[in-house]
């Protein structure tokens, strides 16, 4: 596990990009792991602004993101898809066709967590995970457990995670109460993860997922178990780490 500190959101979403960009340069049809949230618009700005001065190429780049609320449609402006094309897809020169987000209109549940599974793997996994962290540990939407999720499956959003929403929707009951989402076993089998996180509303949770006790009660503990994990945290964020 290496810790890279940033002073700042901008510093953090520049060294995160930097690693993107690394493996995009190495492996030009390589296959990003992406994530939505607050977190990560920083680090996609930063891409884009590198695709726009012509040093990044996303010709080749294939996408699969973590998850998707189940029930929005594309279109919906909540939704992750669009959240995507928005920050990210529509902004640079990757193929539509090679970007993938869990179909949060599929109604058959098994059906599409299925699908995505074994498309990713038959894009032959993931090179590099981008994550954020939840407030209670959660990865993608890998919510506080008693087991490690293995597949990508439909979880129910846990109180904490729609309170934590709902600043993006009109009220907490517009918030859908289910999503798909990659399993902890998906996330794990990513060649290399990158987790990105800021705030000192964060720092407790950084300090307890990366150095507490590995339990599916804080999901993102199970990175501690990964082999290439790089973490890129702003002080805030990194404030309650040990620091030996
Ligand atoms: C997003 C995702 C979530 C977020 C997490 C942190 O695709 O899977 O796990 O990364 O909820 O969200 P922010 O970045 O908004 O604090």
């Amino acid at each position: 596990m290496r810790i890279y500190e940033a002073k700042d959101y901008q510093e953090m979403s520049r060294k995160a990009a930097n690693i993107l960009s690394a493996q995009i340069i190495l492996k030009p049809d390589c296959v990003l792991g992406l994530a939505t949230g607050s977190t990560p618009i920083g680090t996609y700005d930063q891409l884009v602004q590198w695709y726009e001065k012509g040093d990044l190429d996303f010709r080749e780049v294939r996408t699969v993101n973590l998850d998707e609320y189940r029930g929005l449609d594309r279109g919906n402006d909540q939704s992750y898809y669009y959240f995507m094309h928005q920050h990210l897809f529509d902004r640079v020169n990757i193929v539509p066709e090679n970007t993938n987000v869990p179909d949060g209109m599929e109604p058959d549940s098994e059906k599409e967590c299925t699908r995505y599974e074994e498309l990713i793997r038959s894009m032959g996994g993931v090179d590099i995970q981008l994550l954020g962290l939840g407030h209670n540990g959660h990865i993608g939407f890998n919510e506080p457990d008693s087991s490690f999720a293995k597949t990508t499956h439909c979880v129910d959003l846990t109180e904490s995670t729609i309170e934590a929403n709902k600043r993006f929707f009109a009220s907490a009951d517009d918030v859908p109460r289910q999503a798909y989402t990659m399993g902890i076993g998906t996330i794990m089998r990513a060649k290399k993860i990158l987790l990105i996180v800021n705030g000192e509303a964060k720092a407790d949770i950084v300090a307890r997922a990366l150095f507490g006790p590995i339990t599916p009660e804080v999901p993102a503990s199970v990175l501690q178990l990964h082999s290439d994990v790089v973490i890129v945290g702003d002080s805030a964020a990194l404030a309650k780490i040990p620091r030996n």
